[in-house]
């Protein structure tokens, strides 16, 4: 949630710098962004609400920056709420991403201060005026991270508990964002910093130390082998696009892996947030069926097990950007509780990763786009991988539905829903995830409202939401509710291996059993990218999301 990224370098082009992290960042909020610099011991900024898009900036040269940009937690969105802050004498200015939980209290104290914002931040900001970073880091509650510029120095502070910071060592410069992806235009050289650890950064030198003590610390340095390429759009239109077209390439590299087996554990639990939560179900019906004892919930509902978690037991996450604050207190609960954590991540050095004894990367190269397309196929891919499930021939046949005719069927088919107010899906056994998933993507990019429903539970109320002509996806083998929905004058769309009669349209994928589920939700994908598109929506920002939700 909110990115923020800084620099501090030799050449004057701190601003550009500090922009084009912004613009790779920009997935982690929207509403609004902006950018300071130092300039002759003062600094100067510019704030705008809205989406960045093809933004340039005026500001001065300067060789040392920092920006934000946001997804609005306390205060409006608005350019006076908009980051960098400035202290009461303008020498200060912070950037911060996550929530001062205790801002309130913290402002009661903070007598003699002009408040311009509704921020938590500003709040921070004159705490750290009045106290200084490091004793005003240690009165703030909450998960944050935090950036300041002083005009009265050539150099950046930074300070993190929760949130994702990440240093980039790069040539005759340093780095600081909240993401790795924003530093991969200058280096793929990258310290990332741990909870409690507080770091100075200068043109020529980085000091990492442990907050509270203020001891050195000597940070781990990673190299990563990631291009920033990955990220760039191409032929496509939208990075959803991109990322759909991206799933065989994927698949195939996830296909040669040699599966990785998970030790034994007397329960396992089994977690995620948002579309990972759909893989982590999918894979819970297969452990399920298999005989281990494996339990399914969504990160936010974890806490309610706390009385029950025991050394012997296990938990296992899935989290393309791992960040997601629910998965990382679910993680610490069960650390604390002595559980053995797997985590299955996208990001390599995430906090999941970081945290995890047993990591398994998805490998799915950088999504930009918010919905998630290509690590949600990754962790099926990997669900499956680790119930011994093959994955031979997936890959191919999400190629054959990408370059075949399906691909303008399934725009045909957004162009003749693209009006509907209502659509539902159903699915039954591991189809179910697929089929919240597919509800979930259509909703996301689309705004249409989908729901999606166990299949044998459609005729246990939803039901009575049919009428001639609402459009019901279903799919694999669902036929008795589709069935049943057809009698009451459903369109019924059919996605699976089995033709049926019942079917209105139907879009075959190949029969990879269990991994079929692959080719049938990259059809919804598609279908949730034509909708959107035909209702003239950008697939890759929608309203009121951001890829990673790093606040409660
Ligand atoms: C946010 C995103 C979703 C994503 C979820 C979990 O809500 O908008 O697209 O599925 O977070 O993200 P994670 O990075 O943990 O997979």
């Amino acid at each position: 949630m909110c990115g923020i990224f800084g620099v501090v370098g030799q050449e004057k082009n701190a601003a550009q710098k500090v922009l084009a992290g912004l613009k790779r960042l920009e997935y982690r909020g929207y509403d609004s962004w902006g950018i300071a610099v130092k300039k002759n011991n003062g600094l100067i900024r510019e704030r705008h609400v809205g989406k960045i898009g093809g933004a340039v900036t005026k500001l001065p040269a300067s060789t040392i920056g920092l920006g934000h940009t946001r997804w609005a937690t306390h205060g409006g969105v608005t350019e006076g709420n908009a980051h960098p802050h400035f202290d009461c004498n303008q020498k200060l200015c912070l950037v911060h991403n996550g929530i001062v939980e205790n801002f309130l209290e913290l402002k009661a104290k903070l007598t003699g201060h002009k408040f311009l914002s509704q921020t938590d931040t500003e709040v921070a900001l004159h705490l750290f005026e009045s106290v200084g970073l490091m004793a005003g880091f240690k009165q703030v509650v909450g998960m944050n991270a935090f950036i300041l510029l002083d005009s009265a120095n050539d150099q950046l502070l930074a300070v993190k508990n929760g949130s994702p910071l990440i240093i980039g060592l790069g040539k005759n410069a340093n780095y600081i964002a909240s993401d790795v992806w924003a530093l991969l235009d200058h280096t793929n050289q990258v310290i990332f910093l741990e909870d409690g650890q507080a770091v100075k950064i200068t043109q020529a030198k980085v000091e990492v130390t442990e907050a509270k003590s203020g001891k050195i610390i000597k940070p781990k340095i990673t190299t990563l082998n990631w291009q920033a390429e990955q990220s760039r759009l191409g032929k496509f239109h939208h990075y959803m696009e991109k990322e759909i077209y991206d799933q065989p390439k994927v698949l195939d590299n996830l296909s040669r892996l040699s599966p990785p087996a998970i030790k034994p554990s007397s329960k396992t639990f089994i977690l995620g947030c948002g579309t990972a939560s759909y893989a982590a179900l999918f894979a819970d019906y297969l452990f399920d069926l298999s005989g281990m004892d494996v339990e399914a919930v969504v990160g936010s509902e974890f806490q309610k097990y706390q009385q029950l978690l025991k050394p012997n037991q296990a938990m296992i996450l899935f989290s393309q950007s791992g960040e997601t604050i629910d998965v990382v207190e679910a993680v610490n609960l069960a650390k604390a509780k002595g559980l053995r954590i797997i985590g299955i991540t996208n990001v390599l050095g995430s906090t999941l990763y970081r945290k995890s004894d047993q990591k398994i990367l998805l490998g799915a190269g950088q999504e930009v786009a918010v919905a998630s397309t290509k690590a949600f196929t990754a962790m099926l891919a990997v669900g499956l991988l680790l119930n011994k499930k093959p994955l031979q021939n997936v890959a191919a046949s999400v190629r054959r539905l990408l370059d075949g005719p399906t691909r303008n069927q399934v725009k045909q088919l957004a162009t003749k829903l693209k009006d509907r107010e209502h659509i539902f899906v159903v699915g039954r056994g591991q189809d179910y995830p697929i089929a919240l998933e597919a509800a979930l993507k259509i909703k996301e990019v689309s705004y249409i409202h989908a729901e999606a429903y166990a299949a044998g539970e459609i005729k246990h109320g939803p039901i009575a939401l049919i009428e001639n002509g609402t459009p019901c996806l279903v799919f694999g083998n669902a036929t008795n509710a589709a069935y049943e929905m057809k009698a009451r004058g459903g369109l019924i769309i059919g996605i699976g291996y089995i033709p049926d009669k019942v079917f209105d349209n139907y879009f075959p994928v190949a029969d990879l059993a269990e991994a079929s589920a692959i080719p049938m939700i990259v059809i919804a994908q598609l279908l949730a990218y034509d909708l959107a598109v035909a209702r003239g929506l950008n697939p890759d920002k929608p309203r009121n999301l951001a890829k990673s939700v790093t606040v409660k």
